[in-house]
């Protein structure tokens, strides 16, 4: 490896009290992101939208493959489309698809078939993972693709919390209608569905707890 390869890190020092001020801060702050599944249709200008996406594909990747492309939509029709269809999947999963015991877990956020959120959100993001590039006709290989979209997306819904902004983590399976639809190229699988707005004004959360550090971390 040359040494033309590397380029000098900038990298903001901050001394050790500023770290664990800010590491409690950071934690206030990212306790209070809920999922939300109502929405307000105020309006969220793109450039928001822009800085939001730039900052999910900053994220680390495999072999830096950054194997993902956004779809980003507000177009009323497209809309209608997204939600019928996944509307179809969903009223399946609900209606014989998914197991007792899911049905059962999902109770206490109170989900069913309807996904009226895909009209209301000023912002709908379609997430796709990329199995594998195509480089001039070819198939190139991708690193660990579904930890890197996942930490993707990781960035994106942080950053949509910490700009202000609320999203949810949609996941209408099967997705692959989602391709179809957006047209996207078959190495392009969807990923995640995740509209972006403000919560509406009367929007209710489930009453849902984190497991707390003593059960999560374990010390060696
Ligand atoms: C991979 C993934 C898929 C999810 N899919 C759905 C979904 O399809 N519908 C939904 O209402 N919530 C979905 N959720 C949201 C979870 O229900 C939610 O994150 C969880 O209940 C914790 O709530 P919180 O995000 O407010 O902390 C999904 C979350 C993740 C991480």
């Amino acid at each position: 490896m040359s040494e033309e390869n590397f380029v000098p890190l900038h990298f903001d020092y901050v001394d050790i009290e500023e770290v664990d001020r800010r590491s409690k801060a950071i934690y206030d702050n990212l306790r209070k992101r809920k999922s939300i599944r109502e929405f307000s249709s105020k309006p969220v200008p793109k450039s928001v939208i822009d800085h939001l996406i730039a900052t999910a594909g900053s994220a680390p990747s495999g072999a830096n493959k950054q194997p993902w492309t956004f779809c980003l939509i507000s177009n009323s029709d497209l809309r209608a489309k997204i939600r019928e269809a996944a509307e179809k999947e969903e009223y399946e999963n609900y209606h014989g698809r998914m197991s007792d015991e899911w049905i059962e877990d999902l109770k206490p956020f109170g989900t069913d078939w309807h996904k009226p959120f895909i009209d209301i959100a000023p912002w709908i993001v379609v997430m796709f993972k990329k199995a594998y590039d195509i480089v001039d006709g070819k198939k190139k290989k991708n690193y660990y693709v579904n930890e890197s979209a996942g930490i993707a997306a990781g960035f994106l819904i942080m950053a949509i919390h910490q700009a202000g902004l609320a999203t949810l983590t949609h996941t209408p399976s099967p997705m692959n209608f989602l391709q179809k639809i957006l047209n996207r190229p078959e190495n392009e699988r969807a990923f995640l569905l995740l509209p972006i707005g403000y919560p509406a004004e009367d929007a209710k959360v489930p009453n849902i707890v984190k497991k707390p550090l003593s059960e999560i971390l374990i010390e060696y």
